[in-house]
């Protein structure tokens, strides 16, 4: 059961296809700057001048008291990561740089894990195996599927990979709310939860983790963090339920 989830008309995709693709252009735009040297900071305030001169809001600031533009989640940092001066990339780092413009109203949530630099093999494995487990669960997404059977694609191809999936953070439907009904976790069991119907939207935003699930959200209240301070990736797209599959929102037009 749980609250009804929203049906988008073909209006309404046509304004989320928009926010998509401006929240993975903004990716794209952003991805050269991910260099040695560069704080998180820098990333930020060219988000926040490039969403707006593409007349665009970003959804994270202020957001139930957020202070930046987008999240930045370097290494041990599941999510929620918040931009400083006093962080400053190193080389060997995994980064997660997470946007959501608000484009005439609706929002593109998407999110990918930067390599700066040169990887170590375990980093380099930690991301691609987070990526592939980001298409295994966009790939069960179809009508009449159900909830449980992304969760479950990405949970055993993670865990076979000797990796772990976060409990604590799951993807959301949304559209002109950030983040309301269904909730996706990214673990389960095929068969169980929520139908999925065409006109459904929602993120599906794995975590996936080196070593324990488990996490901590630190003094600041936002940055969570691995329990066991092992390394933690994530990607997101926005996807909608299609009537014959699924369609990625967060892809460039
Ligand atoms: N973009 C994040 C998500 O995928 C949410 C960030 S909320 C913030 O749902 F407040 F931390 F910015
Ligand atoms: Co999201
Ligand atoms: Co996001």
């Amino acid at each position: 059961m749980g609250e009804p989830i929203v049906l988008l008309s073909k209006r309404e995709l046509e304004k989320m296809r928009a926010a998509g693709s401006l929240a993975a252009e903004l990716l794209d735009h952003l991805a050269p700057m991910i260099q040695p040297g560069v704080t998180t900071l820098e990333i930020n305030d060219e988000a926040e001048r490039w969403t707006k001169a593409h007349g665009a809001v970003s959804a994270p600031l202020g957001y139930h008291g957020f202070p930046k533009s987008i999240c930045t989640s370097i290494n041990e940092v599941v999510c929620h990561g918040i931009p400083s001066k006093q962080q400053v990339l190193q080389d060997g780092d995994i980064i997660n740089v997470d946007v959501t413009p608000i484009l005439d109203g609706y929002y593109g949530d998407a999110s990918r894990t930067f390599f700066v630099g040169t990887p170590s093999p375990v980093a380099k494995k930690l991301v691609d195996v987070t990526e592939e487990c980001l298409r295994r669960g966009i790939e069960a997404v179809k009508p009449d599927a159900r909830i449980g059977d992304i969760g479950a694609a990405i949970q055993e191809y993670a865990e076979a990979e000797g990796f772990s999936v976060v409990r604590d953070f799951v993807g959301h439907g949304i559209n002109r709310i950030f983040h309301t009904e269904p909730q996706v976790p990214h673990y389960g069991t095929r068969g169980k939860g929520r139908r999925l119907r065409p006109g459904m939207v929602f993120t599906i935003e794995p975590m996936i983790n080196e070593g324990t699930w488990e996490v901590e959200v630190l003094e600041d209240e936002w940055t969570a963090v691995t329990l066991d301070r092992k390394l933690s990736a994530q990607f997101e797209h926005t996807i909608a339920v299609t009537e014959d599959g699924y369609e990625i929102l967060t892809l460039r037009r």
